[in-house]
């Protein structure tokens, strides 16, 4: 890790002024801040947050790719799906968190071209940087969609529609917790001037609301039976640590609460409960990208690198249900991609373009990527909640696998 490439000069500038910041804030704090609180500030505080600054995060040039940066039938597929659910709700998308703005183009391009150019599309992005980003890229690639996409600041108190989040869960900032001796404690982030960022951990006790969750969740996984009062603690390490996405958790119900009629789509790299709290998983899910190196330790480069944390569908499932939605599907993404057509929209590309071999072939590895076992294909994972729809979702058709999301106790 040591040899992760040297910010430049204006970089490291920003992020030592954002780590001024987390210090002060630390200090007020009574000298602990949760991991919550670290990260949101690493990833969006004004000006100087990963996301919120301005510098170049996605593709070739920045720190990681995703899907719709590999390939537009990604996002092709994505509005197969989305076709199908407009037959039942009104014609608006809600994207949040929508990066680049190359998955919004191509959504509304390929339903553009099955005669749904009446979509109103709707972005709602914490960052300002992204913002613009986003009209830009909707103007170059979508320019005739741009006059039907709008940011919000918010979500409306009631909507109907579509909801889509790409790689939006794994960005929402979670709270750490260790199990030391049978004890919960919540890890979170002192000053340590020793330290190379000039942060180090620290776990204190976990507060009783803290610690029902955290026994809540991992009773989903089953591992230490099924009753959150009644765990068999030892069935993880000692030193064990984890996750737990209690943001993700608020803002699922925050959706569920204000959807009328529509679907939620969230496509993001995790598993079921059974998997994501396995005991093997002793270290959590918690990954730093910067420059396309990927490492664990995100109390360095704050602010210039992204941090994010693996999903557990299994609990998004409950809150859900806890929401009044139901589950429409949950599978890998090669099933989902499949299933809304991947491959015909692939044999497309060759009919329609001319030079037609060395586009395909392009597509076709991009193709690859998505699917492939090895790659994207298996750990990353679809799934949709609905309120009012039909039970059939064209992209769960084959390999739903909504059984693996049930506790494992
Ligand atoms: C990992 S990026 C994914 C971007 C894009 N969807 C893609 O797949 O390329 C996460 C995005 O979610 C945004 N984000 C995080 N929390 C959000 C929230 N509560 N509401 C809206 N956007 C959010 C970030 O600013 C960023 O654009």
């Amino acid at each position: 890790m040591d040899s992760l490439p040297e910010p430049d000069a204006a970089a490291l500038a920003a992020s030592r002024t954002l780590a001024r910041r987390l210090n002060r804030r630390i200090a007020s704090a009574g000298g602990w801040i949760g991991f919550d609180a670290f990260m949101d500030a690493a990833l969006y505080e004004p000006g100087l947050g990963y996301y919120a600054g301005g510098a170049v995060r996605f593709g070739p040039a920045g720190d990681f790719e995703t899907a719709p940066g590999i390939s537009p039938l990604y996002g092709a597929c994505v509005a197969r799906q989305c076709l199908q659910w407009l037959d039942h709700v009104p014609a608006d998308i809600y994207e949040f968190g929508a990066g680049t703005g190359q998955l919004a183009a191509q959504v509304l391009n390929e339903l553009a071209r099955h005669g749904r150019d009446d979509v109103r599309y709707r972005i709602v992005e914490v960052s300002a940087a992204l913002r613009a980003q986003q009209a830009h890229t909707i103007g170059t690639l979508a320019p005739e969609a741009l006059g039907r996409v709008q940011w919000l600041d918010a979500l409306p108190e009631r909507f109907s529609g579509l909801v889509i989040g790409n790689e939006l869960l794994d960005a929402v900032p979670v709270r750490l917790f260790a199990l030391s001796q049978s004890r919960f404690f919540e890890r979170g982030v002192v000053q340590d001037p020793q330290a190379i960022g000039g942060f180090a951990w620290a776990d204190r006790p976990a507060g009783p609301a803290f610690e029902q969750s955290v026994r809540a969740s991992l009773a989903q996984a089953g591992w230490g039976g099924g009753d959150p009062d009644d765990l068999r603690l030892d069935a993880w390490p000692d030193g064990y640590h984890s996750e737990y996405a209690e943001r993700a958790d608020a803002w699922l119900l925050t959706i569920g609460e204000r959807l009328e009629t529509g679907a939620v789509l969230l496509i993001d790299y995790g598993f079921p409960a059974s998997e994501f709290y396995h005991p093997q998983r002793h270290r959590g899910t918690l990954v730093c990208h910067y420059r396309h190196r990927v490492h664990d330790d995100p109390l360095r480069l704050v602010g210039l690198q992204d941090v994010t944390a693996h999903v557990d569908f299994t609990r998004l499932d409950l809150v859900a249900s806890v929401a009044g939605m139901r589950c429409l599907g949950y599978t890998s993404q090669a099933n989902f991609l499949l299933n809304c057509g991947l491959l015909e929209a692939l044999s497309e590309v060759s009919e329609s373009t001319s030079g037609a071999q060395h586009a395909y072939l392009r597509q076709a590895q991009a193709v690859q990527t998505l699917v492939s076992e090895a790659e994207m294909g298996e750990l990353f994972k679809v799934i949709a909640f609905g309120r009012s729809m039909p039970d059939e979702a064209i992209g769960f058709e084959r390999g739903d696998r909504r059984g693996a999301l049930a506790c494992a106790g």
